[in-house]
């Protein structure tokens, strides 16, 4: 069966129920609504489009722009990996030609197109994206994993003398900006004002242009400093990259890697953690098996995936996916979330998927994560030195009491609230061997495995792709992202 948009774009439905009528949630042409009150529950949205319309579902963004939001596993599969089909241009949506989408829509900051990898397609994106995986080739695996373990420590000796803690906004938060900025090359530039200028940016204050030229001004100087005097970390490896890209380049790529690397693997920490430290599949005592950390983290990407969604895949041609018609410049919302728990592939969500990979957390294709293997690192080393230094530590409130802020982009938890019995601060250098046994391990039985050697290399970058200009439009759109 194939099915058009069942109304035209941008028309209103004088039928369209009041606000806190059961029906509310629906839009024009009865469509159900990605935004607002009434899609808290994006999850809840997501099953009802997969009962009503199958793999591929008709739906409306914000301002009731229509889009289709891809629902099945391997429909999203298909799509991300066909790219003579669909593409992450958004000059092809015809929402954006026909005027549908005003210039004020709450999105226009990411879905504005620029010339970098997330937008670009065939050989700029091969040129562009060489340069990024080139520079992220030259990272030593072993020496960050060190830095991560150091960073680890450090955060924790912050509080662990206070007998609890919030993960969220003392650890979570903290680690993957740290890491960052050692990777870049501006270890200098970690404090707290840059954390909360990133912070700032995709949550949303009077401060947020102010702070998204706070971390283009440090990105920028970086840039400046190693054109001049190269040293060897990524971004000098990027600046000195065949592909040649000139310093504006270097400075938004930058802030790309910087922003996804940040918001993705934060989401990914504080999600491993609650996961840890609430779900009963984690504690050896009750499931009677060990699970080691990277094992905890893979089974989070799946159930939480740190993006939920990717705003957007175009379509270049007419085309048919999951049963639905689809038109050149359709814009397919890339459902990371709702395609993870495909009961086409996930018949039984409480099963375990362990050594199963092919969940979508990180894309796939051509714009597929290149920096995946940093994400995860920073993830299994800082949460199992984060165990291995408080290992009493348990939720401080009752699990019903955490909330989540949404939005079709990513769900981010609020709040950890942790307590554990206080603890005397370490040397920062101590190796992770060094400060525990696994018979002093008493609860999680988590652990990670040794390193095997490099693990293999693989935004949206969206909420971090686009340069902020105007305020009031920046403002609207991080008013959304925060479902206000
Ligand atoms: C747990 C952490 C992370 C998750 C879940 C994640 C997820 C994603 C996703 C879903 C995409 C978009 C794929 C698409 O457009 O179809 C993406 C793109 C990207 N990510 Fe990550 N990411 C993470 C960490 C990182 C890190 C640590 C870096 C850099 C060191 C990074 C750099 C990038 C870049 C540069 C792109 C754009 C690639 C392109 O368009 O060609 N990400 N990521």
């Amino acid at each position: 069966m194939t099915t058009d948009h069942p109304f035209p774009p941008g028309t209103d439905d004088p039928s369209a129920p009041p606000p806190g009528c059961p029906a509310h949630g629906i839009g024009p042409g009865g469509l159900r609504r990605l935004y607002g009150p009434e899609a808290e529950d994006l999850g809840a949205v997501y099953e009802k489009l997969r009962a009503e319309h199958g793999a591929v579902a008709p739906a409306l963004i914000h301002d009731d722009v229509p889009v289709w939001v891809v629902l099945g596993h391997s429909e999203n599969m298909h799509m991300v990996r066909s790219p003579s089909q669909y593409c992450r241009d958004s000059r092809l949506w015809n929402a954006l030609q026909d005027g549908t989408v005003k210039p004020d829509h709450p999105m226009t900051p990411v879905i504005t197109w620029q010339p970098i990898c997330s937008f670009v397609e065939g050989d700029e994106h091969l040129r562009l994206r060489a340069a990024v995986t080139g520079a992220m080739s030259t990272i030593d695996h072993r020496g960050i994993r060190r830095f991560i373990n150091r960073a680890t420590q450090h955060l924790v000796n912050e509080f662990c003398e206070e007998g609890r803690a919030d993960l969220v906004s003392q650890f979570a938060e903290h680690l993957p900006m740290a890491v960052m900025c050692e990777i870049l090359g501006m270890p200098e530039e970690y404090d707290e004002r840059l954390v909360q200028a990133a912070r700032d940016m995709l949550k949303g204050t009077e401060t947020a242009i102010a702070s998204n030229q706070y971390v283009m001004d440090a990105l920028m100087r970086l840039t400046a400093r190693r054109r001049a005097e190269p040293k060897e970390d990524f971004t000098s490896h990027l600046v000195r990259h065949p592909a040649g890209l000139d310093d504006e380049e270097i400075g938004q790529h930058l802030r790309v890697v910087l922003i996804a690397a940040y918001e993705a693997t934060a989401n990914l920490i504080a999600n491993v953690l609650r996961m840890v430290l609430t779900d009963p599949r984690f504690r050896a005592q009750l499931n009677g098996g060990q699970m080691t950390v990277p094992e905890a983290v893979e089974q989070s990407l799946w159930d939480e995936p740190p993006f939920t969604g990717i705003f957007a895949y175009f379509a270049k041609q007419e085309t048919e996916l999951g049963g639905q018609r689809i038109r050149k410049g359709d814009g397919l919302l890339f459902g990371i979330a709702p395609g993870n728990v495909d009961p086409r592939v996930r018949p039984d969500l409480l099963a375990n998927m362990q050594g199963n990979r092919s969940h979508l957390a990180f894309g796939g294709g051509p714009h597929e994560c290149p920096g995946q293997d940093i994400g995860r690192a920073i993830a299994d080393v800082g949460v199992d030195a984060l165990l291995l230094r408080l290992p009493d530590v348990q939720l401080a409130c009752d699990e019903r009491e955490l909330t989540w802020r949404s939005s079709i982009f990513s769900r981010h938890l609020v709040s950890l609230p942790v307590k554990f019995v206080p603890k005397p601060e370490q040397d920062v250098m101590q190796q992770p061997a060094a400060r525990a046994l696994p018979s002093q391990r008493p609860e999680w039985e988590v652990s990670t495995p040794p390193p095997v050697g490099p693990p293999p290399a693989a935004p949206p970058a969206q909420p971090a792709s686009a340069p902020v200009r105007r305020r009031g439009l920046w403002q609207r759109f991080l008013r959304w992202w925060r479902g206000e």
